[in-house]
């Protein structure tokens, strides 16, 4: 039940027992007066005695009379005090519910910040961190939580963006000594008196410099990837998977991997960037975590009007308890990849998830029961 109708309830409640509390007071204070304040039967017999034997009256018809008068008498109390209880209830009855009602409206009206309060929540979970409740009003415990929550809010947004901005420094910085340690090497190894030992290991720390590279380019995207997207644009999904299906076609040739696309219209409305981000990962995990003669299907297609992805490999064997440690940062399977060299970072799939959870797309991944990944983005 809703917190106004609560309240409501409560203080509608709360009416009625004083309402009904004050009548029963005033009717036994009502009642108790009446009684008392009629003159008793020996001080109306005296009074009367005296009256008869002027007017000449019987005593039998006197007591008659007596009788009657107190019957009246006590006939007009029982009167008044049924009509004080009728009206008296009526009244409340009619008070009562306009004070209901009354009592709704204060509810609503002290429950309107309380709504703003959650609805700026809802924002911030949803979406970003940068929103703000800036609640105006009188310096109550209301203001009191609502600037609370903003002064909560700055803080989290200034620590995420520093976090952010941390990385994306970091990384720049890392970047400009790796690109010249590989050009280094390059022109080491292409030297033409370069012997056969240097020739070695120039390539060896290539490889180890191109692996650098690619966590450090996987931390930016990774930094990037969390934030809003900024511009939207209408992508179709299957262009970018035919294209990346196209920039892969070598290395799953030489992989021996079979890579079966089917490329339906999948309009997304979002970063073009990350985006193929997204596919190209998927597809890149499904080219290198397979086996020889394996196969990679890549699908888009507009299901009930949803832009939806599926990539669906052959591989090693994933328990599905690790599914979900896979999507985390730095997570790999264990050492079942095809061969040492093509072994990731383990930041594919993290970028994967962020990139879905910023085009509010739902990710699913189930493991093949002979091995390798079924994974499905259905876009919103
Ligand atoms: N399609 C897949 N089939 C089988 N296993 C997979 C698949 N995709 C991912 N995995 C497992 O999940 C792990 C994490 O994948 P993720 O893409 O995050 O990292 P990675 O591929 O190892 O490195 P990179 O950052 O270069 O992508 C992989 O190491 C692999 O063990
Ligand atoms: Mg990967």
């Amino acid at each position: 039940m809703r917190l106004r109708t609560r309240l409501t309830l409560w203080y509608g409640g709360a009416f009625f027992a004083a309402g009904a509390a004050l009548i029963t007071v005033v009717y036994l204070i009502v009642r108790s007066h009446i009684t008392a304040n009629l003159p008793g039967p020996d001080e109306s017999i005296d009074f009367l005695s005296q009256a008869r034997a002027e007017i000449g009256m019987t005593e039998d018809q006197l007591s008659a009379f007596i009788t009657t008068l107190i019957e009246r008498q006590e006939a007009a109390n029982a009167d008044t005090l049924q009509a004080i209880l009728l009206g008296s209830a009526v009244a409340l009855a009619v008070i009562g519910v306009l004070a209901v009602g009354f009592g709704f409206l204060m509810a609503g009206r002290v429950m309107r910040p309380i709504d703003a309060i959650t609805a700026t929540a809802q924002r911030v979970a949803d979406r970003s961190l940068h929103e703000r409740i800036n609640l105006d009003g009188p310096n109550d415990e209301l203001k009191r939580l609502a600037d609370t929550f903003d002064g909560m809010l700055a803080r989290l947004d200034r620590a995420f963006e520093g976090q952010r901005r941390f990385v994306a420094n970091a990384s720049h910085e890392l970047k400009t000594p790796l690109a010249i340690n590989r050009t280094l090497l390059e022109v080491a190894a292409a030297e033409p008196d370069a012997g056969h030992r240097v020739r070695g290991l120039a390539a060896n720390l290539l490889a180890v410099n191109e692996r650098h590279e690619r966590l450090i380019d996987g931390l930016l995207t990774l930094a990037g990837a969390d934030r809003d997207v900024a511009d939207p644009v209408p992508v179709d999904l299957a262009d970018i998977v035919a294209h990346v299906a196209d920039q892969f076609a070598t290395e799953a040739a030489e992989a021996q991997v079979a890579v079966d696309v089917s490329a339906a219209e999948a309009v997304v409305t979002g970063d073009a960037a990350l985006l193929e981000r997204l596919v190209a990962n998927l597809i890149a995990n499904g080219v290198r975590h397979n086996h020889p003669g394996g196969t990679l299907a890549v699908d888009t297609a507009t299901v009930e009007g949803r832009a939806r992805l599926t990539v669906r490999n052959t591989g090693p064997a994933v328990a599905a308890y690790e599914v979900d440690a896979l999507f985390q940062p730095f997570r790999r399977g264990e050492g079942r990849d095809r061969i040492e060299s093509v072994r990731g970072v383990g930041l594919g799939l993290s970028i994967v998830e962020s990139v879905a959870r910023v085009h509010e797309a739902a990710l699913t991944a189930v493991p093949n029961r002979d091995g390798g990944l079924h994974v499905t983005v259905e876009f919103a």
